[in-house]
């Protein structure tokens, strides 16, 4: 009997990726979104994508009882949660916003869980969690750090509540996925990024500028101690980082865990610097991008790339694609956002 796979926040950048590998492995996914950072593009090109209606229900994860009757209404045996708030700088505005948010929801899909006597919890972590890290690449066991944003410290809590659920209620079994930069989009070019307003993160703002919709591009910061200056990240494809899900929940479900609660890196183990990004940007998608340099953004880290190996062994997965793959993918989507 197929099982049935949760995901909150499915109708995201993140959610809508990995819905469609899910449902491409066979487990039944229902989606639940409140729309409240995003628009029906995504999920409707998911069915596209799927060639089916796939069941989605418009819920806030906030509201307890909706969450409670959503796990009453269907038999879930895995809950991936991604339903936050994520944009940095605005909780450092507003940080009570997003302790709420990403607080309360999180409580709501582990107290179902427990009501319902057990199930498999997948929690959508982020390398945030190391802050800027002594030693690189930065594995499983490396210190998490104070965190510098509310967005940041909530990751690390939520992290902790799911370890702590493991520890005290038999029956929950927990992951975190650390991600560190995803980026790209599905190859269909049917599902991608989508910011509003002007878009905080660099490969958005890459696509953005190259199809005329941004002026310039700043790259922020030609001074950091690194080979060419400019801040090296791990940018892994959104594929690939979808991949990641269905190899953690197959391993919960199919109870190969060693522990309650484990925690992966998601990762390629590739630095690549914002020169480099933007350089093969260029160079793969045959065009030309308006950049200058500018002073550093407040809060960067210089640098932070992930050891991999552990969800390379133990979830038996690995980044596949190259950036320059997963940088046409973002410009196909680009391209096929603005109709051309
Ligand atoms: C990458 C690099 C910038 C924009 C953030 C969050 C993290 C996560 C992903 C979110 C940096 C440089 C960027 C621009 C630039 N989670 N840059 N010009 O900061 O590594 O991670 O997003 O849900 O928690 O902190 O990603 O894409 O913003 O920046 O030069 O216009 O690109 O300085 O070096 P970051 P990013």
């Amino acid at each position: 009997m197929s099982k049935t796979v949760l995901v909150s926040g499915g109708a995201g950048f993140i959610g809508s990726h990995v819905t469609v590998e899910l449902a491409q492995a066979g487990y039944d996914v229902v989606i639940a979104d409140d729309f409240s950072n995003c628009d029906e593009t995504n999920y409707k090109g998911v069915c596209a994508i799927l060639g089916r209606e796939m069941p989605l229900v418009t819920m806030d994860f906030c509201d307890a009882v909706a969450v409670e009757r959503l796990f009453g209404q269907w038999h879930i045996d895995a809950v991936i949660h991604f339903a936050a708030f994520k944009a940095v700088g605005e909780s450092v505005q507003e940080p009570l916003k997003y302790y709420r948010n990403n607080l309360l929801s999180f409580l709501n899909v582990l107290e179902a869980a427990k009501r319902q006597g057990g199930c498999n919890v997948l929690f959508s972590s982020s390398a945030t969690v190391y802050g800027e890290p002594e030693e690189l690449p930065v594995t499983e066991r490396s210190p998490r750090q104070p965190a510098t944003s509310p967005y940041g410290n909530t990751k690390q809590m939520c992290e902790d509540f799911l370890r702590d659920a493991v520890g005290a209620y038999p029956g929950i079994r927990g992951v975190a996925l650390r991600y560190f930069n995803p980026i790209g989009a599905h190859p269909s070019a049917l599902i991608g990024e989508l910011p509003r307003g002007v878009p905080n993160n660099l490969v958005p703002f890459i696509t953005q500028t190259a199809i005329g919709k941004r002026e310039c591009l700043s790259v922020f910061g030609n001074d950091y101690p690194t080979p060419d200056g400019t801040c090296q990240r791990d940018y892994i494809d959104i594929v690939d980082l979808a991949r990641a899900h269905v190899c953690a929940v197959a391993r919960m479900l199919d109870g190969r865990m060693k522990a309650g609660y484990e925690v992966f890196n998601v990762g390629t183990g590739r630095p690549v610097s914002v020169l480099e990004l933007v350089t093969a940007f260029e160079k793969v998608n045959g065009v030309k991008l308006n950049w200058k340099y500018a002073p550093r953004r407040a809060g960067d880290v210089t640098a932070i790339w992930a050891d991999p190996s552990l969800a390379n062994k133990e979830l038996g997965w690995r980044a596949e694609r190259s950036v320059e793959e997963t940088l046409a993918a973002a410009w196909a989507w680009e391209k096929r956002l603005a109709g051309k």
